[in-house]
């Protein structure tokens, strides 16, 4: 089955295409990475499907539904998360939250069966210890978990996950795209990662889409990381790396000067 059917759509702001003329298919349990400079519109595309942006034209389908009747079948980490640190809420209750949300409404206490199921989700990203500390006061890897596990409270067979990596310091990159990989394995959810880096997440990658408002190419790894393709977007510098039988993507300083403009 289709997870996500997308042809010739164009997706707009105010009248003006963000992206054009796009067309794929991704194959329900297959993981899409999604590559492009700043301002390409992965962003853009990742809220398309998650039914947050709807003026576009063309045909987007999830699941063989309109975007907005599979709502309930999709989870979303958004790239700079919309927590108010100020509320002084633990780990556990973030996670919990994933599971009330949906109904409408957030309960003043959680109920007994939430709290229990946070628990498990909460061990299944690695952090069953951290339940009672704040979240405010957890590392931004540890942080990104937990977002994780808040999406998965909903089991959701899509889950859009928009630039995971960022921000995180290398170690923690590790730790996060070995969860994305426990959750592929585990869980077998299809999921569309949008990312500067495509290195850490070499692994779970089974389609590799480059998005430059247009779409660059869209296939499986080698046919996507090459030379020419990559340096047809990020310049002469770029460029591929095979090492050790794995591919390694070099596209310049493109995510470095991001980091302290912070994410939209
Ligand atoms: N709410 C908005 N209103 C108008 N234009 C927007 C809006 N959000 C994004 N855009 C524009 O759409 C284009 C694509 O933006 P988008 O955020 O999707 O890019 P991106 O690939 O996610 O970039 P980044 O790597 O910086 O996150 C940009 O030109 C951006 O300025
Ligand atoms: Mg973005």
């Amino acid at each position: 089955m289709e997870a996500i059917t997308a042809e010739s759509l164009t997706i707009r702001y105010d009248g003006k295409p963000a992206v054009e003329g796009v067309d794929f298919t991704l194959e329900d349990g297959e993981t899409l990475l999604l590559l492009g400079p700043n301002g390409a519109g992965k962003t853009t595309l990742l809220k398309a499907i998650a039914c947050f942006h709807r003026d576009y034209s063309g045909r987007l389908e999830v699941f063989g539904r309109e975007p907005c009747e599979a709502k309930e079948l999709i989870g979303y980490v958004p790239q700079s998360h919309s927590l108010n640190e100020r509320v002084p809420l633990t780990a556990l209750e973030v996670v919990a939250m994933g599971g009330v949300y949906r109904r409408g409404f957030v309960h003043f206490k959680l109920p007994p069966e939430t709290m229990e199921k946070a628990g498990e989700v909460l061990g299944f990203v690695g952090l069953a210890e951290v339940g009672d500390r704040l979240f405010s006061e957890l590392s931004g890897g540890q942080k990104q978990r937990v977002l994780l596990a808040r999406a998965l409270m909903s089991d959701p067979k899509l889950l859009l996950l928009d630039e995971p990596l960022s921000a995180l310091d290398p170690s923690a990159r590790v730790d996060v795209a070995s969860v994305l990989a426990k959750i592929k394995r585990e869980r077998r959810v299809t999921m569309v990662i949008t990312t500067h880096d495509i290195n850490p997440l070499i692994e779970v990658g089974d389609r590799i889409m480059l998005l430059n408002r247009r779409l660059i190419a869209f296939g499986r790894p080698e046919e996507v990381l090459q030379d020419p393709i990559i340096k047809s977007v990020y310049g002469p510098l770029a460029r591929v790396i095979p090492v050790e039988g794995k591919l390694f993507c070099i596209t310049g300083d493109v995510h470095l000067h991001r980091h302290g403009g912070g994410g939209r």
